[in-house]
């Protein structure tokens, strides 16, 4: 192709932001045979892309404008640049150059508010918006990442070839649908980094009770992941976890997981999910906590302080019952805790999508993550089949097929968290887990109480269980 050729208006999609995730989804499109151009403010990644793409389709773009100028109209463009003012800053310069008709597509992890607002604020001058949540890291966005784009559906029809072209295929279908109208797909996305957090808590409290609990070292650890991987409790997270463990470290001796420090940092989404989750008032007590812990993770001077002045009781420092035992009991505490997990979050997609008008279709949402994104694991197919038995399911723990899955697995989860609780190891997760099974399957919770407080102390009134209505007590005196 001449170089004219090249320039020629009629390259299918323009990405702004060549970081990590943009240069890696873009070199996936071409490879794909779709001809893209893109831009970043920063010459060094423009210049990487070219190297990179070396006879593809592909065009780097020296500035905002002349990429636009190599797209065929109307024109599609992606952002993949940092959530919250750099989105803003960028669809700010887009519309001074974009014209009606022309789609923009922000694949960050956005806050869906912000989606909203975006969404609102361009359709006022005639562009097209999409919302679309990416996962899967670097490789997914090379090889095949979960797309979970949400807006209009017009605007989704067409980039649906590209997308489903360059989308992680599982069981044969594509990882990607139009998952809603609106900030359908952020939110999606974000829910998926709260299970994600959820799901990287309790691998991670696992980690602890074989290391300190058992005594294990890491080629023990290692080989426990690579049995689990292979059960109910596997999935990429589990994978990636055995890789970790069988890492040596370059610039010393030891393992590199060893020479780690404990901090978990964070990004943000699954503190958005359980902000989310509170403000519709939906239980997700297992992704609370697991932000809680990176946050306690972070508070590593004060744990420091708090371990010399409150230490763990001596003489409970390891497990003394049988360690296969225990480990078939681990796994199964893995598996039940990775269903309350997709429960909790599942849960808050469907308050969310009444609330919000999304009309979410989970048994999809269920079959877009089983590929390609970082929570997909084989579980999704049996949550698959769970909303295709019931599309309305209220909780994933009312399908009969998952909750005789919980019941055989109650046990090790249960004597899981009785451990963990003797060695005095900090295992919110799992104990959030075993919580939120005990509370949801309990016709009776002692909220009775709860309400007669409020009552007594403020004249809240309660309902009664003989008859309808609202009643008030004077609890003084009698
Ligand atoms: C994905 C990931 C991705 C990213 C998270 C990390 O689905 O590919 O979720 O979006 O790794 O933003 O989040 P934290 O920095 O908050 O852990």
């Amino acid at each position: 192709m001449s170089r004219n050729e090249a320039l020629q208006p009629r390259h299918e999609l323009g990405m702004v932001g060549l970081g990590v995730m943009g240069r890696n989804l873009l070199l996936n499109m071409a490879e794909h045979g779709f001809p893209v151009a893109g831009f970043d403010q920063d010459p060094a990644k423009v210049e990487a892309l070219r190297t990179e793409g070396q006879g593809m389709d592909l065009a780097p773009a020296q500035d905002l404008a002349s990429m636009l100028a190599l797209l065929r109209t109307p024109r599609a463009v992606m952002l993949l640049v940092p959530a919250g003012a750099p989105v803003d800053a960028v669809i700010g310069e887009l519309v001074a150059l974009l014209q009606p008709g022309d789609l923009i597509i922000d694949g960050g992890n956005s806050h869906f508010k912000d989606t909203d607002r975006r969404a609102a604020e361009l359709a006022g001058k005639g562009l097209g918006f999409l919302g679309m949540g990416i996962s899967g890291g670097e490789e997914g966005a090379r090889r095949g990442p979960s797309l979970m784009p949400g807006g209009s559906a017009e605007a989704y029809q067409r980039v649906r070839p590209l997308l489903e072209a360059v989308a992680a295929q599982a069981g044969g279908e594509p990882c990607v649908a139009h998952v809603g109208p609106g900030s359908a797909g952020h939110f999606v996305k974000m829910v998926h980094n709260g299970i994600e957090y959820a799901l990287m808590e309790l691998i991670a409290e696992s980690y602890d009770l074989m290391k300190r609990g058992l005594g294990m070292d890491n080629a023990g650890i290692r080989q426990a992941f690579l049995g689990w991987n292979q059960g109910g409790a596997g999935g990429y997270l589990m994978e990636i976890t055995a890789r970790i463990f069988a890492r040596r470290d370059t610039r010393g001796g030891q393992d590199l997981i060893d020479a780690v420090a404990g901090v978990a940092r964070q990004k943000g989404t699954g503190m958005w999910t359980s902000g989310s989750a509170m403000e519709l008032q939906v239980p997700a007590p297992t992704i609370d906590l697991a932000v809680a812990q990176r946050d306690l993770s972070a508070l590593d001077r004060q744990r420091e302080q708090a371990g010399l002045l409150l230490p763990r009781a001596t003489g409970l420092h390891r497990h003394e019952g049988d360690r296969g035992v225990f480990l078939v009991f681990l796994g199964q505490a893995l598996q039940a805790g990775m269903v309350m997990a997709f429960a909790q979050g599942m849960a808050l997609l469907g308050a969310a999508s009444e609330r919000y008008g999304y009309r979410l279709d989970l048994a999809t949402v269920a079959r877009i993550w089983r590929g390609g994104c970082i929570i997909r694991t084989p579980l999704l197919e049996d949550i698959r089949a769970a909303y295709g038995r019931q599309a309305g399911l209220a909780n994933l723990l009312l399908d009969p097929e998952l909750a005789r899955m919980v019941l055989a697995r109650e046990e090790g989860l249960r004597s899981v968290v009785a451990a963990g609780t003797r060695l005095a190891l900090p295992i919110p997760g799992l104990m959030s887990a075993l919580a939120y099974l005990d509370g949801y399957r309990s016709a009776w919770l002692p909220a009775n109480l709860i309400q007669a407080q409020r009552d007594c102390f403020g004249a809240h009134t309660y309902e009664r269980v003989d008859m309808p209505g609202r009643f008030h007590t004077e609890w003084e005196g009698e």
